[in-house]
């Protein structure tokens, strides 16, 4: 197969440019090797032979579909069940146990992870809802997952994990219970899977008009991507969406302190959660 040329100054702006401007992702030109090495099988699959003409490719208007594979390309899709454990064992310990006495009357409660890559966060929501709240089967929970990349959403929505996966911290009691062996594959049952409810949501283009107002955002290891005004612009939004007393929770290298932004810290066991209000 022949070599994909390195990449050169100007096609590396023009990328870094065009993810900036479609995902407010910052590209660091000390990132020029990601680039290369996550846009050349992009460039091969399309049948090219350099990065160059596959940057000449994206300045042709109406390629919509490779500037998207370009973007999902340039996007850091790691994540696990139960990731940083802290902020859901808060969830379990705290942050329900106080929403069931609040929202006793309207009986809803909404939550909303967002960036959620390939589903295991929203998922890993859902089951310690199942398993630790059972009274919470006759409310009205709406857990949504979104992201701004409908590849990884498409995988999130399967619920289809391989092993690897699914041995990243998921405690096998729960495997066994809410996973079913499919070959290879667990696939999550239908009883946590109807849980979530997954859509697109691209944080820096305006958000669908009908999100409910939140009790529980998780917006994590997304903002790290970021330039402060990017970031304080997002949490500004996802302040207007949160109710008074509900909480987020940010990725463990992430924080709202330094940004111009109506949040406090509320220590909750290991985790911090932001509360509306300085
Ligand atoms: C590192 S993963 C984090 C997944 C999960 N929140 C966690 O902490 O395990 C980052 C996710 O952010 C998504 N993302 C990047 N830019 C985004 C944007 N502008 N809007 C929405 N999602 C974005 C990526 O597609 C990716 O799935």
């Amino acid at each position: 197969m022949t070599a994909v040329a390195s990449l050169n100054t100007g096609a590396f702006s023009y990328i870094s440019a065009l993810v900036r401007d479609r995902s407010a992702i910052v590209l660091e030109p000390t990132k020029a090797y990601l680039v290369e090495s996550r846009l050349t099988p992009v460039a091969r699959q399309h049948g090219m032979e350099t990065i160059d003409e596959l940057v000449d490719a994206l300045r042709k208007p109406g390629l919509r579909e490779l500037t998207q594979r370009v973007i999902e390309a340039m996007t850091t899709h790691e994540t696990s069940f139960f990731r940083d454990v802290h902020p859901f064992d808060a969830l379990k310990t705290n942050i329900i146990p106080e929403l069931i006495k609040n929202r006793a009357r309207e009986r809803t409660i909404n939550i909303w992870s967002n960036a959620c890559s390939s589903g295991q966060e929203p998922y890993t929501i859902a089951m310690i809802i199942r398993e630790s709240f059972p009274e919470l089967a006759a409310w009205n929970i709406r857990i949504l997952g979104s992201d701004l990349s409908s590849q990884i959403l498409a995988k999130a929505k399967d619920g289809v994990f391989n092993q690897t996966e699914v041995n990243r911290g998921l405690p096998l009691p729960l495997v066994l219970k809410y996973f079913q062996k499919i070959g290879l594959q667990w696939r999550i049952k239908d009883e946590i899977r109807n849980m979530v409810d997954f859509r697109p949501v691209n944080l820096v283009e305006p958000w669908p008009p009908t999100l409910p107002a939140m009790d529980i955002v998780f917006l994590r290891n997304v903002l790290i991507y970021f330039s402060p005004e990017t970031k304080t612009e997002i949490l500004r939004k996802i302040r207007k969406n949160l109710k008074p007393d509900g909480c987020l929770f940010l990725g463990g290298a992430e924080t709202t302190m330094n940004l111009d932004v109506d949040f406090r810290r509320d220590p909750v066991g290991k985790t911090i959660c932001y509360r509306p209000g300085q």
